[in-house]
């Protein structure tokens, strides 16, 4: 009888440990923090993905055109700039300087960028067309001179049917505590 009792302890133990190993291999091959990409041509972007990185704990990753944006570029009252040629051609995508980023070990990936004609920029698809981001939750974030972010979600879910979105939010002079209060709703959904 005590060796029965012994035997049994002793396949308990073994089992707890295993489940244990088990669970520390889940944690070791995808990580719990996110990943918070973000394009910002004059840095007000930049802020706002700073703070999510910073309270989420995620990895901060710039994207960075390979040719920068002057400030003749971003006229929006010109029509022949170099973003208004870019939105108004949906097939333009202005290449990166960087395509090494290694995005296997997210689950989830914050996407941000500065509204521009009410979308995001074309350089947010070259991004997104560069990696392999399926099942990968995807949380859009911007800022913007008062437009909302909805329609820019909207064109990149019906521009990338297969990839998860979520609705995003417009982070225009969000302070550090609303962001913090939104990021760990999303993080605890996942
Ligand atoms: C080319 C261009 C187009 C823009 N279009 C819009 C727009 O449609 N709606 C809006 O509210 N703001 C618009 N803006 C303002 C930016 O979204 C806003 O200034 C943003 O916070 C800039 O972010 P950044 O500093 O990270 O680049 C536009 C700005 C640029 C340069």
């Amino acid at each position: 009888m005590n060796k029965i009792i012994l035997t049994l302890t002793a396949v308990m133990i073994l089992s707890f440990a295993a489940c244990a190993q088990n669970k520390g291999e889940k944690s070791m091959l995808t990580e719990n923090k996110p990943l918070v990409v973000y394009f910002s041509a004059t840095g007000t972007t930049a802020k706002a993905a700073r703070t999510i990185a910073e309270v989420t704990g995620g990895t901060l990753y710039e994207i960075v055109p390979q040719q920068a944006y002057t400030s003749d570029d971003l006229d929006w009252n010109d029509k022949q700039s170099r973003s208004s040629v870019e939105m108004n051609n949906p097939q333009v995508r202005p290449t990166l300087k960087d395509t090494k980023l290694d995005v296997t070990a997210y689950d989830v990936v914050f996407i941000g960028y500065p509204i521009w004609w009410d979308l995001a920029p074309r350089i947010i698809n070259t991004f997104i067309e560069s990696y392999d981001l399926k099942g990968k939750t995807l949380v859009p974030f911007a800022t913007s001179g008062g437009s909302g972010i909805s329609n820019s979600v909207r064109e990149l879910r019906k521009t990338y049917p297969n990839l998860e979105w979520q609705d995003g939010k417009l982070l225009n002079g969000s302070s550090r505590n609303a962001i913090q209060n939104w990021t760990s709703d999303v993080m605890k959904k996942q």
